[in-house]
């Protein structure tokens, strides 16, 4: 089983859209998929046509590893992918999670850990203890980022943060929201590449079939799979899954 992370401080960067595009991409490439959404605004859920709720005992016996997962996790619409749904209660994870082991998360998944190839967390933003319990538990963080100074200002912080804190996590930074008609984004891809040897190379494009995905409710792979779009997801997840 391997763990991955859609992660960033900042929020609206796309973190959401690609957490579930890979997923989506991982499941029909064959990987038997969960993806844990881990943000109490149940974005992630909700494009899943689920709702924010945990069964049998809520968030706080899911992190001591009593609840049953199996009976939390549902299936989706797409074979292969299985949701593990927002808790309004996870506000309250931060606090739980307090103090326990870094690598918490991965526990929590151990029981389940045989039925899924892989398990890509949708993280809230911010650097919070839920943050450093993700940056302990995964393979690697993918890191969306928007081709502007500020979005990749914070890239930096968060390699710093790394760095202090001993943290040997890869970050695979890739560029989304990408607009090739602005000059600076133009001129940010450039730094971006020069600045992060282990980037990803596929950028997302700003595409409003990506906004659409709240209609539809559904990945891209299931209702715009030829669209620029979701073809840079397919690419992306193809070169993440060559370096896992
Ligand atoms: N490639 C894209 N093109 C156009 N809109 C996008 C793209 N990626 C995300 N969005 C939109 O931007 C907003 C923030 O994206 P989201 O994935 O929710 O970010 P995050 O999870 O980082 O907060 C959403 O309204 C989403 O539909
Ligand atoms: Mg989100």
């Amino acid at each position: 089983m391997q763990m991955l992370a859609l992660y960033s401080i900042k929020g609206g960067v796309g973190k959401t859209a690609s957490a579930i595009n890979l997923a989506a991409q991982a499941s029909l490439a064959g990987q038997r998929v969960l993806i844990w959404d881990l943000d109490p605004q149940a974005a992630t859920t909700f494009y899943l046509r689920n709702k924010p709720r945990i069964r049998g005992g809520g968030v706080e016996k899911l992190v001591k590893g009593k609840a049953l997962l199996e009976k939390t996790i549902r299936e989706t619409d797409m074979a292969g992918l299985d949701l593990l749904p927002a808790s309004l209660e996870s506000r309250e994870m931060d606090m739980l999670l307090e103090g326990r082991k870094a690598s918490r998360l991965r526990k929590v998944l151990k029981p389940v850990s045989d039925d899924y190839d892989l398990i890509v967390l949708d993280c809230p933003p911010g650097l919070t203890t839920l943050s450093k319990q993700v940056f302990s538990s995964v393979d690697a963080l993918l890191v969306p980022v928007v081709p502007t100074t500020l979005s990749m200002r914070t890239l930096n912080q968060l390699q710093q943060y790394l760095d202090g804190e001993n943290i040997a996590t890869p970050l695979w930074p890739f560029l989304t929201l990408v607009d090739r008609r602005r000059k600076l984004h133009q001129e940010s891809m450039a730094d971006f590449r020069k600045a992060w040897p282990t980037h990803l190379s596929a950028n997302i494009p700003y595409a409003s079939v990506v906004e659409q995905m709240g209609s539809h409710q559904a990945p891209l792979t299931q209702f715009a799979p030829r669209t620029a779009a979701a073809v840079a997801y397919r690419n992306l997840w193809e070169e993440i899954s060559k370096r896992l």
